[in-house]
């Protein structure tokens, strides 16, 4: 009688628990939903890419998966995508908070920041200080009249206001920023959590970037050698290349483009719905995962000229001048686009014409064929491999 009883308790208990993870009225459709499991049986959790390819053929561009019992929408092709990070801009502006990285990070920072005014003045007080990196700087004065404050003590008696003033203002500037008065989202834990932040989201990214390039470059030696011809004639008789430099090299940055198109480097953003939305018709409420697949953009059929091959006309026009399609989007788009962009872009373009001015990249006869399948993770690499760098006649 007991154990009936039981077992009765134990059906109904999941009975509610499966109506309970159902999809919600109008949500996007998906494979059917297991109680407590959701779909991660159907999951290759290794790699998933092969599933979530087979559910967007069944489901169409916008479909859901139950991660557990907690909905997950995944979008893909640029249609969609920009209609959620672009069009519905702060509908889809949010990162989930239930996951283990929130834990570790304390929900400090900025990446995993939730869309709110903690990630707004983060965000902000790093936008400042990027848009530094890219102007000239004039640090002459200050820096002259401290050392000569640190030189000449006799200095320090005149009357000179203005350094006083110097230091009042950035003295005024970090106790704003960076010490936690109660009102302010500063503090000594939250810096460091930004530091971990860009150190973690700007390394790995640039430096796969980096190795695709020179994995295609040495395996299309005509490409390479086109880029070379192009920096030789740019850069005749200058000892380095600026950022500037790239508008008269658009063959170039078209291989840099390109680079980053195959890349793929960032292949998925996670985003979460900061209020009840709608996408392509759909119903999503506020708080569902969003997983926005960058890569469906990235070799769209129908937004590319060669969307599946690497080939730098994918950013050149008739004229042979330098194009950047819409479906061009490896740093995401809208609000959360990647914070590092301008750097990265500069990264990428200072390195490579650096490098490629100076050095022949080559690859090892005995290496065999190439391979350009990519290593899977929260960033895609290309497998290791090794190269034969030689030196070019000095231009
Ligand atoms: C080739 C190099 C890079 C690529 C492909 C890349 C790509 C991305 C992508 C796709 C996102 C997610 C955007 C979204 O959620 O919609 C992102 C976010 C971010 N990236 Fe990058 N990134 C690169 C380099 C960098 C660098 C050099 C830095 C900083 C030094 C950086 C800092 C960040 C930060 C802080 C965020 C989070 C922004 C936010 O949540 O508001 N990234 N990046
Ligand atoms: C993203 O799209 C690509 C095809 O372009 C597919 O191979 C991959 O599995 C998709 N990833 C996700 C997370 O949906
Ligand atoms: C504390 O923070 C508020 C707002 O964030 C700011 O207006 C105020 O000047 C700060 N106080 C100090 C002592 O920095």
């Amino acid at each position: 009688m007991f154990v009936s009883i039981l077992l009765l308790c134990v059906f109904i208990f999941f009975i509610i628990l499966h109506l309970k993870s159902q999809r919600p009225n109008n949500f996007p459709p998906g494979p059917p939903v297991l109680p407590l499991l959701g779909n991660i049986l159907q999951l290759n959790l290794e790699n998933p890419l092969k599933d979530f390819e087979r559910l967007r053929k069944s489901y169409g561009d916008v479909y859901s998966i139950f991660i557990g019992r907690k909905p997950a929408v995944v979008i893909n092709g640029m249609k969609a995508v920009k209609e959620a990070i672009v069009t519905k801009a702060t509908d889809f502006a949010g990162r989930p908070q239930d996951m283990f990285i929130n834990e570790v990070t304390q929900r400090k920072g900025v990446i995993m920041a939730d869309y709110g005014s903690s990630w707004r003045e983060h965000r902000r007080f790093h936008a400042n200080l990027m848009s530094s990196t890219n102007q000239k700087v004039k640090p002459s004065l200050t820096y002259l009249s401290l050392q000569l404050y640190d030189t000449f003590p006799v200095i320090r008696h005149l009357p000179l206001p203005f350094q006083k003033k110097a230091f009042q203002k950035s003295n005024h500037f970090f106790r704003y920023y960076v010490l936690d008065n109660g009102s302010s989202s500063f503090s000594e834990e939250q810096l460091i959590m930004n530091s971990l932040d860009l150190h973690g989201a700007g390394t790995d990214t640039t430096s796969n970037s980096l190795l695709t390039g020179f994995l295609y470059l040495m395996n299309y030696p005509h490409i390479q050698e086109r880029c070379q011809q192009e920096i030789d004639r740019v850069l005749e008789g200058n000892c380095q290349a600026s950022f500037e430099d790239r508008h008269k090299m658009p063959y170039t940055q078209a291989v840099i483009h390109e680079v980053q198109r195959v890349a793929n480097t960032v292949p998925t953003a996670l985003h979460c719905t900061t209020r009840d939305t709608e996408l392509m018709g759909y119903s999503i409420p506020k708080g569902t995962l969003i997983i926005e697949n960058l890569t469906s953009v990235l070799n769209e059929e129908g937004q590319w000229k060669f969307p599946h091959e690497f080939n730098p006309e994918n950013f050149l026009n008739d004229q042979g001048e330098f194009v950047k399609p819409e479906a061009f989007m490896p740093f995401s788009a809208g609000p959360r686009v990647c914070l590092g962009e301008g750097l990265a872009r500069m990264e990428l373009f200072l390195m490579m014409v650096t490098l490629l001015r100076k050095f022949k990249f080559i690859w090892p006869e005995e290496a065999g064929e190439p391979d350009f399948t990519q290593v899977y993770g929260i960033t895609m690499s290309p497998k290791p491999y090794c190269m034969k760098v030689q030196l070019r006649a000095p231009q």
